[in-house]
C-alpha cells in the first residue's frame, strides 16, 4: 500500500535565458534533448511555489496567479505531482499555489521557473530528499529548461545519451559572482504576442522540417565549448559575438521550420540591428543580443556601457521597459525549514 503522503513546502526558483539554446528532443516523454545547453540564471525575477499534501484534500488543486488552473496549465501541473508521488511511493492530493514576480503575460519565460518551483517544492513536501542533479532530471519532465534554473550562475544541461535520461541534468559550470561586471537588459516590447504553439511542439516540428537543424546540431559542440571559455576568461569581445551567432542560428531553424516560426515584433528586430550598428561604431562588441521562443530581447553589456545602452535601446520605438539583472542563484526553500539538498555542484570554482 502506497503511504499517505503529508507535508508542506515553499521554494523560489528563478528564470534563465538561454546563451546555447535547447530546441529539439530525441525523447519527449523523458524530455531528452539532442544538444547540450548553457544558460544565465537571472537574479530579481523567480516564481514562489508552495506545495502541501495533505489527506483531508478531496483531488488536486491548483491555483496559478491567484486563478484556478484549467486545461493544459493543470494537465502539466498534475503530471509533475504524479512523478513525485511515483518517486516517494506515496498517494493522496495536493495544493498547488503559484506566483510569479514577473507579469507571466508579459511573456517573459516562466515555465523553467515554475518547473523548477513545482519539482523542488512537491518533493520536498512529499518528505523526499533530493540532490541537486536529482531535482534537475526532475524539473527536465516539466519543461526541459527548468533542468537548469535548479542551479545558480552560468548552468550547462548535459543532454546526455542514456535511453533512460539519468545522465540528463544541469550543474554550476560558474556561480554568480564569476563575473561581476556582466550584466542582462531584459527589453520587453510591446505587443509581445502570447505563445500560440508550445515550445515542446514548435521545436519538433523544427526538427522535422527545418533543412538547417542538422546543419545547426553539427556545430552547436564547438560553439558551446567555445562559449564556455569565453565565459571562463571572462571575456566579452569573445563572448558577445558568439552569443549572437547562437542566437541567429536559433532564429535561423524557427523561420525556416514549416510553418514558419517567428517570434519577434518590428520592435524586437529593430533591437537587434540598433546592437548590430552601436558594435560596428564602437569597433568593439558593446553588447550581445539573444532571445527565446519570445519577441522580448536579452542583451550582454558590461556594467561600464550599461547605462549608455540602455538609454540608446530605451529610445527604439516599441520599448516598454528594460530591466537590469544580473547572474543569480538557482532554486531555494523559502519557508525557513530545513535545506533541500539540492547544493550547487560546481565542477570549478572562480
Ligand atoms: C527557446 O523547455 O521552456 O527557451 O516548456 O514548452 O516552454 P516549454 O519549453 P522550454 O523550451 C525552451 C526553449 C528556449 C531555449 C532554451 O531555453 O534553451
Amino acid at each position: 500500500m502506497p503511504r499517505e503522503l503529508r507535508g508542506v513546502a515553499t521554494y523560489d526558483a528563478p528564470p534563465n535565458i538561454a546563451l546555447v539554446k535547447y530546441w529539439g528532443v530525441r525523447d519527449a516523454e523523458l524530455v531528452l534533448p539532442y544538444n547540450s545547453s548553457l544558460s544565465v540564471t537571472l537574479d530579481r525575477l523567480r516564481s514562489r511555489t508552495r506545495v502541501r499534501f495533505s489527506p483531508s484534500l478531496e483531488e488536486d488543486e491548483v491555483v496559478l496567479n491567484g486563478v484556478r488552473a484549467t486545461g493544459g496549465a493543470r494537465a502539466a501541473v498534475l503530471r509533475m505531482l504524479e512523478l513525485v508521488r511515483e518517486l516517494a511511493r506515496g498517494s493522496g492530493s495536493a495544493e498547488v499555489r503559484s506566483e510569479n514576480n514577473f507579469p507571466t503575460a508579459s511573456g517573459l519565460a516562466s515555465s523553467a521557473s515554475g518547473f523548477a518551483a513545482l519539482a523542488a517544492a512537491a518533493s520536498a513536501a512529499a518528505g523526499l530528499r533530493l540532490s541537486g542533479r536529482e531535482l534537475s532530471r526532475l524539473a527536465r519532465r516539466g519543461s526541459g529548461s527548468a533542468a537548469r534554473s535548479i542551479f545558480g550562475g552560468f548552468v550547462r544541461w548535459e543532454a546526455g545519451r542514456r535511453p533512460d535520461g539519468k545522465d540528463s541534468f544541469a550543474r554550476t559550470l560558474f556561480g554568480p559572482g564569476h563575473w561581476p561586471e556582466l550584466l542582462d537588459l531584459v527589453v520587453l516590447v510591446e505587443g509581445a504576442p502570447v505563445k500560440s504553439v508550445r515550445s515542446a511542439d514548435a521545436m519538433q516540428a523544427t526538427v522535422r522540417t527545418s533543412p538547417e537543424y542538422a546543419r545547426r546540431l553539427a556545430g552547436l559542440p564547438r560553439r558551446l565549448a567555445r562559449i564556455e571559455r569565453a565565459i571562463a576568461a571572462r571575456d566579452p569581445g569573445k563572448l558577445f559575438p558568439l552569443v549572437m551567432e547562437e542566437c541567429d542560428s536559433f532564429r535561423e531553424v524557427c523561420e525556416t521550420t514549416f510553418p514558419s516560426l517567428d517570434y519577434l515584433t518590428p520592435s524586437s528586430r529593430a533591437i537587434l540591428e540598433e546592437v548590430r550598428a552601436l558594435n560596428r561604431a564602437a569597433g568593439r562588441p558593446v553588447a550581445g543580443y539573444t532571445h527565446d521562443a519570445g519577441a522580448h530581447v536579452h542583451l550582454f553589456t558590461l556594467e561600464r556601457d550599461a547605462k549608455s545602452l540602455r538609454r540608446r535601446i530605451a529610445a527604439v520605438a516599441g520599448v516598454r521597459s528594460v530591466l537590469v539583472v544580473r547572474p543569480g542563484p538557482g532554486t531555494r526553500r523559502v519557508d525557513g525549514r530545513a535545506p533541500s539538498g539540492a547544493a550547487p555542484e560546481r565542477r570549478r570554482q572562480p
